[in-house]
């Protein structure tokens, strides 16, 4: 089937009008905003990594409650349960001997998800969250795989995994495509925008619904790779590997297929 991108395009629309929505009441955070609505067309999950305070939820909380579709949102410590993640264990199927969770309004039904303070996580919600994220399945114990809805997980933390934190937390790390460092106001203008404005909450004027975002991937997929554009992309990765920055053959796939979606 061939799709053909009309030039009067409202889901086009609509994304353009939120990012300018975003970056006009979030202060030097164009690149970070840029990074969440192309993950959304592209099907990729997002962390955002920086200190306390420097915006991480204000944009994560505002694009999730620009998407429409089932959602699911928590702050993750290390005494989060399975249970508020997951769901609880069904009783009554336990009572069938049978394991099995009611996942309803838990991460295992939403389409979009925010986990903050992803690295805090439990062993035991890493590991599901691990499987989740990359293969969009979730097992709720009983050996069965079961397809999830997720299209986009973004999730924030105030350090990155280290070596010290173990694998278990790089794992984590290398299941979010894109990740970024969110740095604090740079520029002496935003941070009197900072100090003297009151209320720095994006005022959305749209919402975008499952559907929309879903058109919206089916028209990135129509976009050609440029030749120049191909060999700009092999030039970056040939300049990461001379400093010693050598992306999985995963992460390189999956990076040529979300820069097609790119607004820039
Ligand atoms: N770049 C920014 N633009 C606009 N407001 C900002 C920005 N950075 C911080 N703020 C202000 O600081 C408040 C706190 O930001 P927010 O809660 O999003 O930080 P955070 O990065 O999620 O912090 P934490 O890591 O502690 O969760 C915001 O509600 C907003 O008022
Ligand atoms: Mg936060």
């Amino acid at each position: 089937m061939k799709l053909l991108r009309p030039d009067i395009d409202p889901v086009r629309d609509k994304f353009a009008q939120a990012r300018l929505e975003l970056s006009s009441a979030l202060i030097e955070r164009e690149d970070e905003i840029d990074l969440v609505l192309t993950a959304l067309v592209a099907n990729e999950h997002v962390l955002l990594v920086g200190p306390p305070g420097c915006g991480k939820s204000l944009l994560l909380d505002s694009v999730l409650s620009w998407t429409g579709g089932t959602k699911f949102s928590i702050l993750l410590t290390k005494f989060t349960t399975v249970e508020e993640v997951m769901g609880p264990v069904s009783l009554a199927a336990l009572k069938e001997d049978k394991y099995l969770r009611i996942t309803s309004g838990k991460l295992p039904e939403a389409e979009f998800a925010y986990l903050d303070e992803v690295f805090k996580a439990s062993s035991a919600i890493l590991n599901t969250l691990l499987r989740m994220l990359n293969e969009r399945v979730y097992d709720a114990g009983d050996g069965v795989a079961r397809p999830v809805p997720l299209k986009l997980c973004l999730a924030a933390s105030n350090e990155w995994a280290s070596p010290d934190t173990g694998k278990e937390l790089a794992a984590i790390a290398d299941r979010f495509l894109l990740r970024k460092t969110v740095a604090p106001i740079r520029s002496q203008a935003g941070r009197q925008k900072l100090l003297w404005t009151r209320d720095h909450a994006p005022r959305l004027s749209t919402t975008i619904t499952p559907a929309e975002v879903g058109q919206a991937r089916l028209w990135a997929l129509t976009l050609p790779w440029a030749d120049d554009a191909k060999d700009a992309l092999e030039i970056v990765l040939k300049e990461l590997a001379k400093e010693g920055v050598q992306p999985g053959d995963r992460r390189q796939f999956k990076t040529s297929g979300w820069s097609r979606r790119s607004p820039t």
